[in-house]
C-alpha cells in the first residue's frame, strides 16, 4: 500500500534521457510520483513508453532554459545533452541549458523549498593532472575549446548550486557522475560502449583511436541511479560533490576485444590516430561517497555489457530500418 508519509512528488529533468529514464523507473517503484520533464533533445519517447500508464507519471514537455512553476518536493536535475557528438552539435544551447537550466530550476527549488541534486561530471576535472581524481581537485579545464561549452557549462552549475545553497539555503546536492552504460544509451551517441557494441552487432569493423592502450572505466547504470537516490536521501548538511562511478579500468583494446567476444561477431579491429583531446586515463576516487553514502558500484563489466548488448541487440534491426524516435 503506498504510505503517502514516505512519497514524494519529485521532477526528474531530462528524464526521457538514458539515465533519467532509469531514475524515473527506480523512482515509481519506490511509490513517489514522478514529473518527467524533457524537451526531447537527445532523449526518446521509447525510453519511458513503458512508464506512461503507471497513474503516478507524468510527462512534461518542456525546455528547463525557460521557468517553470510546478510543486514538488525534490528536484533531479539531469537536463543535458551528454555526449560530445550531441553537446556539440549546438555548443550555444548546451551551455544555456546548463547555466540557464540551473538557474531556472534553483530558483523553482528555493521558492517552493525543494531539495535538488545536480548531475554534474567528471569533466569538471577537464584534462586532469592528478590521478585518480577526488573531489578536491580543481580541475585543468580550456575555457575556450570545443569541449568547454559542456565542461564550463557543468562547472558555472555548479557555481550556482552553491550559491543558492550559501545565499538561499537551498538544500543542494551534487553529483560528479563518471562514464556510465547500460540499456537505453543513444546508439548513436558516439560513445565507446555503444559505438563499439552498434559495429559489433552489424559485423563493421571496430575503430580504436590510438593503440588501444589508453584505459576507461565505466559504471553500470544501475549502480549510479543507486548512488543519485541515496545522495538524494543523504543528511542536508551532505552537499557533496561526491564522485558517482567505477574505478575498474579496462583498456580500449580489452573493452573491444570483450565485445566482439560477447556479441560472437565477425567485426575487425582498426586502429586509427588519437585526437588530440584524448585522454590517457580517467578514474574516480570514491571514498567519500562510501563513507557519506554507503555506496560502491556493484556490477562487473562483463555482466553490465550483456545486458547492454541485450538492449542494442533488440534496437539493432529496427534502427538499421528506421530512425530511432
Ligand atoms: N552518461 C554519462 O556517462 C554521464 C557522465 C557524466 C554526467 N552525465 C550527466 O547526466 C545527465 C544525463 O545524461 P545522459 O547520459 O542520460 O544523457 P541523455 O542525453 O540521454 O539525457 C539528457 C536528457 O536531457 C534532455 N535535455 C537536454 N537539454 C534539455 C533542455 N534544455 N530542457 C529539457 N530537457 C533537455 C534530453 O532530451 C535528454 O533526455 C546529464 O546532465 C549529463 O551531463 C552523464
Amino acid at each position: 500500500m503506498k504510505n503517502y508519509d514516505l512519497t514524494k512528488r519529485i521532477l526528474v529533468t531530462g528524464g526521457a534521457g538514458f539515465i533519467g529514464s532509469h531514475l524515473c523507473e527506480r523512482l515509481l517503484e519506490q511509490g513517489h510520483e514522478i514529473i518527467c520533464l524533457d524537451n526531447f533533445y537527445t532523449g526518446r519517447r521509447a525510453n519511458i513508453a513503458h512508464l506512461i500508464s503507471n497513474p503516478l507519471f507524468e510527462v512534461l514537455r518542456h525546455d528547463i532554459c525557460f521557468p517553470l512553476y510546478v510543486e514538488v518536493d525534490e528536484i533531479y536535475n539531469l537536463a543535458c545533452p551528454a555526449s560530445p557528438v550531441h553537446y556539440q552539435f549546438d555548443p550555444v544551447q548546451t551551455t544555456k541549458t546548463s547555466v540557464h537550466g540551473a538557474i531556472n530550476m534553483l530558483g523553482l527549488a528555493k521558492r517552493v523549498k525543494a531539495k535538488i541534486l545536480q548531475a554534474s561530471t567528471s569533466e569538471v576535472y577537464g584534462d586532469p593532472a592528478v590521478h585518480p581524481q577526488d573531489e578536491s581537485y580543481w580541475g585543468n579545464v580550456n575555457p575556450i575549446g570545443l569541449r568547454s561549452c559542456y565542461d564550463e557549462g557543468k562547472r558555472c552549475a555548479e557555481t550556482l548550486f552553491f550559491d543558492y545553497h550559501r545565499q538561499n539555503n537551498v538544500k543542494i546536492k551534487v553529483a560528479r557522475i563518471f562514464n556510465t552504460y547500460g540499456p537505453r544509451m543513444h546508439p548513436n551517441d558516439g560513445r565507446v560502449i555503444s559505438n563499439f557494441t552498434m559495429q559489433a552487432l552489424k559485423s563493421e569493423d571496430i575503430t580504436i583511436y590510438g593503440d588501444g592502450t589508453q584505459t576507461r572505466s565505466f559504471c553500470y547504470v544501475d549502480d549510479l541511479v543507486d548512488g543519485l537516490i541515496r545522495l538524494m536521501q543523504s543528511p542536508d548538511d551532505f552537499t557533496g560533490p561526491v564522485n558517482l562511478g567505477n574505478p575498474s579500468e579496462v583498456s580500449i583494446l580489452e573493452l573491444a576485444e570483450k565485445i566482439i567476444e560477447l556479441t560472437n561477431s565477425k567485426s575487425q579491429i582498426v586502429f586509427a590516430f588519437l585526437p588530440e583531446d584524448d585522454q590517457r586515463r580517467r578514474q574516480p576516487l570514491l571514498e567519500m561517497a562510501k563513507i557519506q553514502l554507503d555506496w560502491k558500484p556493484s556490477t562487473e563489466l562483463n555482466e553490465g555489457l550483456i545486458r547492454t548488448i541485450d538492449y542494442f541487440r533488440k534496437i539493432v534491426k529496427p534502427y538499421e530500418q528506421a530512425v530511432v524516435v
